[in-house]
């Protein structure tokens, strides 16, 4: 008879989307300077890094916020949220991202914030993207890239779109067009394949009418921590 063991089926636990995210939150933490405030972005990725920073809250000064969203998660955790006029520059700023390449450029917007987004990453000396690895692309473009709109160039805007072979659509939350914390709409554009960042944010940027395109070039990541089945990945760019 044979006695040996039939060997046993790897046995590794596989993360969770949402595990990869707390994961890559607390991860995050390294890069906040003890003393200083530190620029926090927004969406359910920044939400760990949230909580997470909560735990150190007393090391730090506090937050500049890129939401109404983060804003209230901040607050209610005990951690003071400066205005951005308030302060001269940041020395990193923690957000997450709807898609990033291998350059650090990014496709963001999809929780409606990138206009305070681009504005505190603007501020910061450094962006740590946070994301879980189905974010990293080869080429910007597969994500619906959003758009802040004033709501009476909508229309143009979306024929401006059009004309480059992109089909733009109204964002809506509860059947009315969504409004952002700057009392703007989104729109969000499929059928683009962005092969120049920087390019495509300066053109789309001059259109009258656009308040932020989602596309980050300008203020691109300098490091990613990426969420992945093997832990945590730092991409430098
Ligand atoms: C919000 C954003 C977010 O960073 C982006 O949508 C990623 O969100 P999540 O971490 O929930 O996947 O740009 O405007």
């Amino acid at each position: 008879m044979n006695n040996s063991a039939s060997p046993k089926p790897s046995t590794v636990p596989v993360l969770t989307q949402d595990e990869l995210k707390t994961l890559v939150g607390q991860a995050a933490l390294q890069y906040v300077v003890p003393g200083e405030i530190v620029g926090v972005g927004t969406g359910s990725t920044v939400n760990k890094f949230i909580d997470a920073l909560a735990t150190i809250k007393d090391q730090i000064k506090g937050a500049v916020s890129s939401s109404v969203a983060s804003t209230e998660r901040l607050r209610a955790l005990g951690i003071p949220v400066f205005d951005c006029n308030e302060v001269q520059g940041l020395s990193v700023y923690i957000d997450g991202a709807d898609e990033i390449d291998a350059q650090g450029n990014m496709v963001k917007g999809g929780g409606a914030a990138l206009t305070r987004e681009k504005i505190v990453a603007a501020q910061s000396a450094r962006f740590v993207c946070i994301a879980d690895e189905s974010k990293l692309v080869e080429k910007l473009g597969k994500f619906p890239l959003p758009v802040e709109v004033v709501p009476m160039a909508t229309r143009r805007i979306i024929g401006q779109f059009a004309d480059m072979g992109a089909k733009a659509t109204v964002r809506l939350k509860d059947g009315q067009p969504l409004v952002t914390d700057n009392g703007q709409h989104i729109i969000d554009v499929t059928g683009l394949q962005i092969a120049d960042p920087l390019a495509f944010e300066a053109q789309v940027s001059q259109w009258p009418g656009v308040v932020t395109v989602g596309v980050f070039a300008f203020q691109r990541a300098q490091v990613c921590l990426l969420g992945t089945a093997s832990g945590v990945k730092t991409l430098n760019f």
